[in-house]
């Protein structure tokens, strides 16, 4: 299958690019997601059966004082992949940030909102944009470097998150194995714990820090429900008889 990456120079861009060999992956430069010309030119050259949408502008404490950038990457560059499509299935790569953050353990199936940020807004209007096209998958997600960069970590922020070569097998997963995915919204993250836990796991030395100096509204509670994505993972990567892969 002919699969099109956006956003294939990024944190998780690069990841997937390792792990599916072939896929196409074109730059800013050849598809520029704000520009509707340049999308509907690479998806007419490429004509990828499947789209794997992850450019973004993804700087949620710039995004508050560059809303129209923000704007214009994460809705207007869905809205153009989306008219551009065709055919083809899309897979969007989206966030936990859609949620308030209070309560955490959020389902697929819950209702986002309200956001904490002008990043989450572009990211849940984005969202919406994303349901539109014919097939789609949304793959709500969050996920760090492979090693802790801070000195801190916040103990009063519980996430689902975890870091990237351990998210993005996952997504990649998913995406090679979308065929056998019926659910139009999916979780991919791993148990909940707080920032400063998950800090701890690959930086020993780090100290405890709180939220309040992040200088961005954060959430107390923003981990997400993986039921459904613990049940998924073993069926695509195993198979029905635990030695034979579905896909
Ligand atoms: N990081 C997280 O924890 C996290 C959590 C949840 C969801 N997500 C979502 O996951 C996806 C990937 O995030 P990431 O952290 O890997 O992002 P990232 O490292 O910030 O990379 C962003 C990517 O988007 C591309 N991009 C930005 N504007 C573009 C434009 N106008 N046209 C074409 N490409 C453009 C960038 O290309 P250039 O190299 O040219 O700038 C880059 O490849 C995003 O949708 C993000 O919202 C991220």
């Amino acid at each position: 299958m002919k699969l099109l990456l956006t956003g294939g120079s990024g944190r998780l861009g690069t990841e997937l690019r390792k792990l599916l060999p072939g896929i196409i992956a074109p730059a800013r430069a050849e598809l520029d997601i704000t520009d509707e010309r340049s999308v509907g030119q690479a998806l007419e050259k490429y004509q990828p059966e499947l789209v794997v949408h992850a450019a973004a502008y993804t700087d949620v404490k710039g995004a508050e004082s560059h809303k129209q950038d923000c704007w214009r990457s994460n809705v207007g560059g869905t809205r153009h992949l989306v008219r551009a499509l065709g055919e083809a299935k899309l897979i969007h790569i989206s966030t936990d940030y859609v949620f308030w953050g209070d309560k955490g353990d959020y389902h697929e199936d819950e209702p986002p909102g309200p956001v904490r940020n002008y990043y989450a807004l572009s990211k849940l209007v984005a969202e919406e944009i994303a349901r539109s096209a014919r097939h789609h998958l949304i793959i709500r997600s969050s996920f760090r470097p492979a090693a802790w960069p801070y000195p801190l970590a916040f103990e009063d922020v519980y996430t689902s998150q975890d870091y990237i070569d351990i998210i993005a097998p996952k997504i990649a997963l998913a995406i090679r194995c979308h065929e056998h995915i019926t659910f139009d919204t999916l979780h991919i993250a791993t148990e909940r714990k707080t920032v400063f836990e998950l800090a701890r796991k690959r930086n020993p030395e780090v100290k405890a820090g709180s939220k309040i100096d992040a200088g961005v509204a954060l959430p107390d509670d923003i981990s997400l429900n993986i039921e459904r994505w613990q049940k998924l993972e073993p069926k695509l990567s195993k198979g029905p008889t635990r030695d034979q892969a579905l896909c």
